[in-house]
């Protein structure tokens, strides 16, 4: 059986083609990862079990999402990375490949077998004559985080499209979709991509852009980990002055008012106004509100936000500031529980659609923590402005939902202990149902096509069927393209939302 195997790998058949003929893979994951230590540059270690590299390696923001990989390959070139997918490949070994690690489904960035790690690919680079663009274009490695990009530009006087929180690494978030406090300005972050480092699964590295390759272009904004590993992204630069936002902790029994205010905030049209509507509920204890508030200069123009201004405050952090300041401040969800999320599609901030999302969290938040080992409930209303993704030229969102600027709720459950797992996760699906079924009955106008509400792959709950990302059209296309940039299949052996399985 070994024997067999190893001739097929040798011959670079499929994987699949193994399965097929009866062959389990049989070499075992440190053997690869001892193989591959023999092999590459002087650029890449190989770190195992004990040693901080790997530590850091398997680390997630939801502690659910990490496994204890057989090694971690910190590939210090893309020649390097490539190097390891071949060999991953023709073993027919499980790998992951992670930035930041903040996958909320369990096995997304995460492996028993071979560790992928981007640690190395950690440099911000501005260039202010990149050709054709007004503002110049920023290289970002695959390996960082949104907070050591904004650290970089922050002195720079610009900025990119990016993440809200520091924590979260741009390889995930960028090849998702991307939403950001410049969304209003200037779309999701995939769509400011001008050129993909990309390394095939075949191992050949290729800068990918509109015109090198259209197709595998488009595949990239939003189509996920299904056409190889990404080492460096180069994306559009915008410029960035003072900023004026923070977090606002309202006095409690003010959920309607701040619903209301969100209501409202449906009807504002100056692109560099963001906000964001947090229900929470923590440790069964009463709903809590708060709201994100953000806008591109160092003063808001009046009116904009007046009704989240009015409401009886407990704490604030706004003031005027620089967007490094404004995103470091941000505290954010905690990390260290175990934790998943969801998402709902909806488009506009109604009475009808607030009122059932605080029916959700305040009944949830208190009847999950009687018997389970729930510690919090999150429900994040992401308001974005008609036409916001009317630029859009990616995998997502789909043709199909762009005009109607759907915007997505995130859903978050936070929990201490592994066998509340199974239950907790169907409790959000069932809630997300509920959710997406108040939007669809509210808010879909009738013969609107279902993709008009998409899902957003970086939040949505495993299993989602893929067609409620890209639609069907849109999904038949990703397939193709998967099929022909990795016919062998490797990157089935990586787990996420799969285009293709690897038997
Ligand atoms: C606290 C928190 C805040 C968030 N805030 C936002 C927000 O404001 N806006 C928003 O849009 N989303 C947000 N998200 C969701 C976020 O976009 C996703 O979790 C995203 O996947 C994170 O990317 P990552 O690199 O950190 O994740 P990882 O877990 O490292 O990776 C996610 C997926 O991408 C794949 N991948 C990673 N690196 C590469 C690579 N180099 N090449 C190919 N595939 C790769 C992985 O294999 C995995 O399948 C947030 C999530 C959390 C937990
Ligand atoms: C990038 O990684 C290298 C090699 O691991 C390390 O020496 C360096 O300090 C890192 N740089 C940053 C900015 O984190
Ligand atoms: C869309 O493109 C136009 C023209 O380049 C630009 O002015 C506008 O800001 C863009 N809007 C978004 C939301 O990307
Ligand atoms: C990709 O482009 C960068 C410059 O933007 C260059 O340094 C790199 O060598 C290119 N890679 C390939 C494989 O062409
Ligand atoms: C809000 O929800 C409550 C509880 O389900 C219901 O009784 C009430 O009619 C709802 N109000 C609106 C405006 O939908
Ligand atoms: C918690 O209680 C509910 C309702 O009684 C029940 O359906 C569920 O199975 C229980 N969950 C756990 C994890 O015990
Ligand atoms: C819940 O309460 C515990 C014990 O007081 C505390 O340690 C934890 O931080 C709380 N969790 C949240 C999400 O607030
Ligand atoms: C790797 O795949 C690419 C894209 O399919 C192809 O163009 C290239 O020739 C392949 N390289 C090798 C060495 O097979």
């Amino acid at each position: 059986m070994h024997y067999a195997l190893r001739i097929l790998a040798g011959a670079t058949t499929l994987c699949a083609a193994a399965a097929a003929a009866g062959i389990q893979p049989t070499i075992h994951p440190t053997s690869v990862c001892q193989s591959i230590a023999r092999k590459i540059s002087s650029h890449s270690e190989v770190f195992y079990s004990g040693s901080p590299n790997y530590v850091a390696a398997m680390s997630h923001f939801d502690s659910a999402s990490s496994q204890q990989a057989a090694c971690a390959v910190e590939a210090g070139t893309p020649v390097d990375v490539g190097f390891t997918l071949r060999t991953v490949g023709s073993s027919c070994v499980p790998f992951a490949v992670k930035g930041g690690g903040h996958a909320t489904n369990p096995g997304f960035s995460s492996t028993t077998g071979v560790h992928i790690s981007l640690a190395r690919f950690n440099t911000t680079t501005y260039d202010a004559s990149y050709p054709n663009t007004a503002n110049g274009a920023v290289t970002i490695g695959a390996g960082l985080t949104w907070g050591q990009v904004y650290t970089v530009l922050d002195p720079l006087g610009v900025i990119v499209v990016g993440g809200r929180d520091h924590s979260v690494g741009v390889a995930g978030f960028v090849l998702g979709g991307g939403y950001g406090y410049h969304s209003n300005q200037y779309g999701l972050a995939a769509d400011t991509v001008l050129s993909f480092e990309l390394v095939l699964p075949n191992g050949t590295v290729r800068n990918i852009t509109e015109k090198s390759d259209a197709d595998l272009f488009w595949a990239l904004k939003g189509g996920g980990n299904n056409f190889g590993i990404v080492t460096s992204f180069v994306v559009r630069a915008f410029p960035q002055g003072q900023v004026w936002g923070g977090s606002v902790v309202q006095a409690p029994g003010q959920q309607e008012a701040v619903g209301a205010a969100l209501d409202q905030f449906d009807s504002v049209t100056d692109p560099r106004a963001a906000a964001v509507g947090n229900f929470i509920v923590k440790n069964a204890s009463t709903l809590l509100t708060s709201v994100t508030l953000f806008y591109d200069g160092p003063t808001p123009p009046p009116g904009i936000f007046d009704a989240f201004l009015a409401l009886p405050t407990l704490q604030s952090t706004v003031k005027t500031r620089s967007f490094l300041d404004l995103v470091l401040g941000n505290a954010g969800l905690p990390t260290g529980y175990r934790g998943a999320s969801g998402m709902v599609a909806y488009t506009a901030n109604t009475p009808t659609f607030i009122n059932a999302t605080i029916n959700e969290v305040t009944s949830l938040g208190v009847s999950l923590a009687i018997n389970t080992s729930a510690a919090a409930v999150y429900y994040a209303l992401e308001p974005f402005q008609k036409g916001y993704m009317k630029n859009s030229t990616g995998a997502y969102p789909p043709p199909a939902a762009r005009a109607g600027s759907p915007m997505p709720m995130a859903v978050a459950f936070e929990w201490s202990d592994a066998k509340d797992d199974a239950y907790l996760r169907k409790e959000l699906a069932d809630s997300v149902a509920r959710l997406q079924a108040v939007a669809v009955s509210d808010q879909v106008v009738a013969g609107q096509s279902s993709v008009a509400l998409p899902r957003y792959s970086n939040y949505a709950l495993a299993p989602t069927p893929l067609e409620e990302f890209y639609g069907a059209e849109g999904l038949a296309r990703l397939v193709k393209i998967a099929q022909r940039v990795d016919p062998l299949r490797v990157m089935a052996l990586a787990g996420g939302w799969k285009f293709q399985t690897h038997r």
